[in-house]
């Protein structure tokens, strides 16, 4: 079948004929019909995660993913052939970026009904670490003040929905361009973040959602009232991070150094900082497609590839200027 692969790290991703699937007794196999793409796919690329997903090389990328059931390992009973599905497989299983893919059942849930694929493969990523950024980490309750970096990006465009279905009241950074779309989203206050500094703007914040990272993480942690919680999902990783991963002991030591600098700040704001590394879970997806059938979130897919496309478009993204994410058609579904 043909993915989306890389060889060696650093080089370019590249459309290769790999082997089928192999398919467990936990396991789902699925014709991939639409697939999400994320900064994390060109990360994985570049060897940015080496040292935290071991993966084998050559592997083929892609996080996230929409298709249709083609069968079903003998331990599995929530899925059978025909059932439209979505996922976020484990990190150390990807593979999105191909013709079909195993995926675990615990990794996997139907998508909202009448959605089309397209508009599946663009949710499970960005909309798990929004439910595990915004409800179990941060448990936001109604009336708190909740600011999401990035509010047009693939992940801020879902994470605003959320925190306002929870009852915050948001702030958001977005460019210029982007500022009325994110007020549509439901932002109560924007900020044009390269004209505009947000320190300067936004005080009293409960949680802070930064995918900056850098500076704006560092001013972040400023608009926090004391007792407030900045979560970085840009960055910096943090010891927890490296405790929950089982990282050696040398890979521990130097992530913990990485976020020493930003955690000693927090302490004397006497606010927090945690790294959140989203993780994969059906369960939450399903909890999910509840929300998009309710109405309270809403896909937003600013552009469609074809497969063909994929190297490119994961080039693409760094450059920035679209609105929510990117989805790529993978094996259109046959009438
Ligand atoms: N740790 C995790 O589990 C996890 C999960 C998901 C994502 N992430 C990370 O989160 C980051 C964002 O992901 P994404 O999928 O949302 O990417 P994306 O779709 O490319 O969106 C990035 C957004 O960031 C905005 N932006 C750029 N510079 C900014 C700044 N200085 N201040 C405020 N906003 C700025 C851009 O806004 P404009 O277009 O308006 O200029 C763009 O909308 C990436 O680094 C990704 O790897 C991590």
């Amino acid at each position: 079948m043909k993915a989306v692969v890389v060889t060696r790290y650093k080089e370019r991703p590249h459309i290769a004929d790999v082997a089928e699937p192999i398919v467990g007794d936990g396991d789902v196999l699925i014709r991939v019909e639409a697939a999400g793409l994320n900064p994390l796919d060109q990360g994985i690329a570049m060897g940015g995660f080496a040292q935290i997903l071991r993966y084998r090389l050559p592997v083929i990328l892609g996080n996230e993913l929409a298709g249709t059931v083609i069968r079903v390992g003998e331990q599995v009973h929530g899925f059978r052939p025909g059932d439209r599905v979505y996922s976020r497989p484990d990190a150390g299983r990807i593979g999105a970026f191909a013709e079909r893919i195993a995926v675990g059942e615990a990794d996997l849930a139907l998508i909202p009904t009448a959605m089309r694929m397209e508009e599946a493969a663009s949710l499970p990523l960005v909309a798990l670490t929004a439910w595990q950024a915004l409800i179990e980490r941060a448990n936001v309750q109604p009336g708190q003040k909740v600011l999401i970096h990035g509010g047009a990006g693939g992940f801020g465009s879902i994470a605003i929905q959320l925190a306002k279905h929870l009852g915050a009241e948001v702030a958001t950074t977005a460019s210029a361009s982007n500022l009325d779309f994110v007020r549509g989203l439901g932002a109560d206050t924007v900020v044009d973040y390269r004209g505009q500094d947000f320190e300067q703007l936004l005080h009293g914040y409960v949680i802070v959602i930064d995918s900056v990272g850098g500076e704006n993480l560092e001013k972040s942690l400023r608009i926090l009232k004391p007792g407030g919680m900045a979560i970085g999902i840009a960055g910096p990783p943090d010891p927890a991070f490296a405790r929950d991963m089982r990282l050696n002991a040398v890979v521990r030591v130097a992530i913990g150094r990485l976020s020493s600098r930003v955690r000693r700040q927090a302490n004397s704001l006497g606010v927090s900082y945690g790294f959140l590394f989203m993780r994969a879970s059906g369960e939450q997806l399903s909890r999910i497609t509840a929300l998009v059938e309710a109405g309270a979130i809403r896909p937003i897919v600013g552009k469609t590839v074809a497969f063909d496309e994929i190297p490119d478009a994961l080039a693409a993204l760094k450059r920035g200027g679209k609105r929510g994410k990117v989805v790529a058609t993978i094996s259109p579904t046959e009438h």
